[in-house]
């Protein structure tokens, strides 16, 4: 059986409010000064959430130096504007959820490492902290639906993560996967969605440079709404890649079917390489619309990152970058 499952990022672009629209009225209300009022009372708009960190006990490992190799190219969004427009599924199938994420429990937290590894390991992401190196990077995030925004990330390489789990020589793929949890997600009573969000990338695709372990956004903790404790940040690839809230590494031989490509193989397939020549079913991907100034900009190769993966997808074809 077929079922239609209507997620916003399948709405036509005529039907979704645009980030133009959105952050207008934002930018109106501002000025008018009852921003935050209209807000509370409405719950659309929740800067309040933005640094909801105060209970986190890794708060003092923040902020760490920025390493300078990494810059965005254009200036960064607002911490209010990319901490309140969010994609997180398992709190609601809209980009509100900023405040239904605050019910999510980010201590304790362990993240079980399994699969073809020299030793299967759970570890406390207090003490995984305490083993890798902070730094902060400012990388651009582009949306498969055609928005995108320049964010401070603080973490560590994903590849001092593969070294530390001692992958076998049969490893091919590292699969990740988000914690499941209806009773504070309830998202995931949507029994059609194929839960817990799942992804997944080649060993050389995780254990090159720019593939990131968020553990902080704007030099604080990552607020529950972004993906805390742990997310992933790989911006050559959009964002629907980017999976958040990890609780499991395993490593394979057989290539994972990601979350979305289970849906719908033929609109999000594995590689997922930000590409403007090549259109998604429903959304050109030649520009986008960058979140702080509302305006449409055109889209670069690889999200603009060409020098630093062209190498990994050089016997693929330009359709397979994409999708497949
Ligand atoms: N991870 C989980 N677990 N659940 C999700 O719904 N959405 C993805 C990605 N990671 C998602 C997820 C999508 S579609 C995008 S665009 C980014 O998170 C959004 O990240 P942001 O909310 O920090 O902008």
């Amino acid at each position: 059986m077929l079922i239609k499952i209507r997620k916003s990022w399948e709405l036509p672009e005529s039907e979704v409010l645009s980030e133009q629209s959105y952050l207008g009225r934002r930018d109106i209300l501002k000025s008018m000064g009852i921003g935050g009022l209209i807000a509370a009372a409405s719950g659309m708009v929740a800067p309040r959430f933005a640094g909801a960190t105060t209970s986190d006990p890794s708060a003092h490992l923040y902020p760490v130096p920025r390493n300078e190799a990494y810059v965005g190219g254009r200036p960064l969004t607002p911490e209010d504007v990319a901490t309140t427009y969010n994609n997180f599924y398992e709190f609601g199938s809209h980009k509100n959820i900023a405040k239904a994420a605050q019910a999510l429990k980010i201590r304790p937290w362990t993240v079980q490492i399994d699969g073809l590894v020299e030793k299967e390991q759970t570890l406390d992401v207090d003490d995984l902290l305490s083993r890798m190196q902070l730094e902060e990077r400012v990388y651009r995030h582009r949306c498969v639906e055609a928005w995108s925004m320049v964010v401070p990330w603080t973490g560590f390489a994903l590849k001092d993560l593969v070294k530390l789990a001692a992958p076998t020589s049969k490893a091919k793929y590292l699969v990740m996967q988000t914690f499941e949890d209806k009773e504070v997600a309830s998202g995931q009573k949507q029994f059609w969605y194929p839960w817990p969000y799942t992804e997944g990338l080649t060993l050389e695709e995780a254990t090159n440079d720019l593939a990131f372990m968020v553990t902080g956004l704007y030099g604080k903790p990552l607020p529950k709404q972004s993906g805390a404790p742990l997310r992933l940040a790989v911006p050559w690839k959009y964002g629907f890649k980017q999976i958040k809230s990890i609780v499991r590494f395993t490593f394979t031989e057989e290539r994972p079917k990601s979350f979305w490509e289970e849906l719908n193989a033929n609109e999000y397939g594995f590689w997922a390489n930000v590409n403007p020549e090549v259109r998604h079913p429903r959304w050109t991907q030649a520009t986008e619309r960058d979140l702080r100034t509302g305006e449409r900009i055109p889209t670069q190769m690889y999200n603009g990152y060409t020098d630093q993966v062209a190498d990994l997808y050089k016997d693929l074809g330009k359709r397979e970058i994409l999708f497949r």
